[in-house]
């Protein structure tokens, strides 16, 4: 299986012959971040809400080329449900790059067992497996993992199967660990939280916030995560289990 950074360096390198534009995962997380807010709500979580398009698999009714699908999102689509947008240019293939990492990570085969308890997992989650040292929810549990209080949104039970047993074969997706150079010369590791023009913030694997000026950084780079794989260290119905669990975590409802 591709490592994370071979996924997002492939993801990259396919873009920029595309497009002659070289994608980070600090842009790819921007696309994510626009596609959530601006797009889901008509195209949905995966891509294939509206009849006749799948976002994710690439299929469309009139555009056959990046350049075409970045004049779509700019301009929508006259006549239909499809509205113009008022993001900057260089916004609309980072959506691209994100939708073509979603792309990248299908295709993989469960091996969870068909139905789980959400209650066992709870149990599971707090227990000696340790996933509540690293994550909270709903304010319990550690911070030097994301907050998993809404995954139930985020990610889908192929997801975060995938994110349990191959933490580190995953696609930029979600929040992803990076290794930021500053122009100084160090270096710091940590989650990528959010970013806007001016700034970055991480939290580091502290679980400390930290907020670092565009204008400092030389690069961001993707990182290894710290979360251990659970292969073999779990059972089918465990992992069922789990993912039952994680699932019903959907903010504050
Ligand atoms: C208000 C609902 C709505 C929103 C919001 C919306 N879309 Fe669409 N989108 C549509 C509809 C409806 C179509 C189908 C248009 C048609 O009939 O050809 C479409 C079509 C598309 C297409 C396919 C064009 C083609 O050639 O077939 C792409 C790509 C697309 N949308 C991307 C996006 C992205 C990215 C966003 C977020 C920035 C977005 N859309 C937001 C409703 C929406
Ligand atoms: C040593 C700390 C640590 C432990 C223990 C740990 N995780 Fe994680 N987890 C992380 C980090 C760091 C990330 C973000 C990087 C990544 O995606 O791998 C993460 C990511 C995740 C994600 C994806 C979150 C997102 O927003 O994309 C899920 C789901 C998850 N972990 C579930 C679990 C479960 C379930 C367990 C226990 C079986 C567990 N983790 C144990 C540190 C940990």
């Amino acid at each position: 299986m591709l490592t994370k950074t071979a996924f997002i360096l492939l993801a990259l390198t396919s873009l920029a012959s595309a497009q002659d534009h070289s994608f980070t995962p600090v842009d790819i997380e921007e696309g994510r971040r626009i596609y959530r807010s601006d797009c889901t709500g008509c195209h949905g979580g995966e891509g294939a809400s509206v009849a006749g398009i799948d976002l994710v698999r690439a299929k469309y009714r009139l555009a056959t080329s990046d350049e075409d699908l970045v004049k779509t999102i700019l301009n929508g689509v006259p006549g239909t449900g499809m509205p113009a947008s008022v993001m900057p240019h260089s916004r609309a293939p980072m959506i691209l790059a994100y939708l073509r990492s979603l792309r990248d990570a299908k295709g993989q085969k469960s091996i969870a067992a068909p139905s789980g308890d959400p209650a066992r997992g709870k149990l599971l989650f707090e227990s000696r497996i340790g996933c509540a040292g690293c994550h909270r929810i709903r304010n319990e549990g550690g911070r030097s993992g994301p907050d998993l209080s809404d995954i139930g949104h985020l990610l889908n039970p192929m997801e975060i199967e995938t994110e349990i047993l191959d933490p580190d074969a995953q696609y930029p997706f979600g929040s992803r660990p990076v290794r930021v150079v500053l122009k100084g010369g160090s270096a710091l590791t940590g989650l990528l939280l959010n970013q806007d023009t001016y700034s970055v913030q991480l939290v580091d694997q502290e679980g400390s916030l930290r907020s670092l000026q565009r204008s400092e950084l030389n690069r961001v780079q993707s990182a290894p995560s710290w979360m251990p794989s659970y292969r073999g260290k779990v059972d089918a119905q465990e992992l069922a289990d789990l993912i039952a669990y994680l699932r019903r975590q959907k903010g504050t409802q």
